[in-house]
């Protein structure tokens, strides 16, 4: 794949990511199919070179999560689902996307092992934590692998406190719009031919060991298991909480 890097912005940063995942690097904006750039923004995904102002890029100091960061007291429908606890919890965020729920957990004092099967997002949301690294000291407490997370949490040493679960819901055409980052997301793992198979993903993990499993989904979808212990509801998603 290549990434579009003027000369102004070549640096020992992206020379290290081309190098160790195979990036070409090309100082002229391709004009065919998708590619990373590397600017003064660090790193983004163009899904369409015919539309390069769509652009993806992990920022977690400005924007929606920025906010949400400053304010993690806010964040009621999740602290819930976690339920109280004396010690920080030791988190597996089975499905990182764009880390927003992993770096509300971090924020509010847990520890996560976050995976994310998807190798573009991995490398842009990897680029939004070392720019955040300085300000975000809680970011020392999170590990963020690329692997299925399946396979991650079988070959983990550890035990965790609590397996989290956000599947990509269905994209329903009146949503497209409205979610310009998670329809992004669906384009990018439709790039990379991984298929998002979230009744295997859920069944999986249900059939592992675990202290408590959350399951993020749309507020109105029907029960998948009926043992679930309790449910968190918020206006338009609910967290389903097993132990
Ligand atoms: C809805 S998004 C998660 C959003 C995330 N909770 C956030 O706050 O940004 C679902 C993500 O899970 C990832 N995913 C789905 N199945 C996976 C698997 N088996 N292993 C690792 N990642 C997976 C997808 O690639 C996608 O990025």
């Amino acid at each position: 794949m290549r990434a579009y890097v003027e000369k102004a912005f070549l640096d020992n940063n992206i020379e290290r990511i081309s190098n160790k995942y195979g990036l070409e690097i090309v100082d002229m904006a391709p004009t065919s199919k998708y590619y990373f750039t590397y600017d003064k923004n660090g790193l983004s995904f163009i899904k369409d070179s015919q539309n390069p102002k769509e652009v993806l890029n992990v920022n977690f100091l400005k924007g929606k999560l920025g906010w949400r960061l400053k304010r993690t007291n806010h964040e009621s429908n999740l602290k819930k689902a976690l339920g109280k606890s004396k010690e920080p919890l030791y988190i597996f965020d089975a499905t990182a996307g764009l880390l927003s729920d992993s770096m509300i957990f971090v924020s509010l004092g847990h520890k996560v092992y976050a995976v994310e099967q998807s190798r573009i997002i991995y490398l842009l949301v990897k680029d939004g934590i070392r720019r955040a690294e300085a300000t975000i000291p809680s970011l020392n407490n999170l590990k963020l692998i690329n692997a299925n997370s399946i396979n991650a949490y079988k070959e983990a040493d550890t035990s965790f406190d609590v397996i989290y679960l956000d599947p990509m819901y269905p994209i329903l055409k009146k949503n497209i719009k409205k979610s310009g980052e998670i329809s992004a997301v669906g384009s990018i793992l439709e790039i990379e031919n991984l298929i998002d198979d979230q009744d295997f993903l859920i069944k999986s993990f249900m059939n592992e060991s675990f202290k408590k499993l959350i399951l993020k989904r749309p507020l109105k979808s029907k029960k998948i298991y009926s043992n679930i212990n309790y449910q968190v509801k918020g206006s338009t998603t609910r967290f389903d909480i097993y132990i």
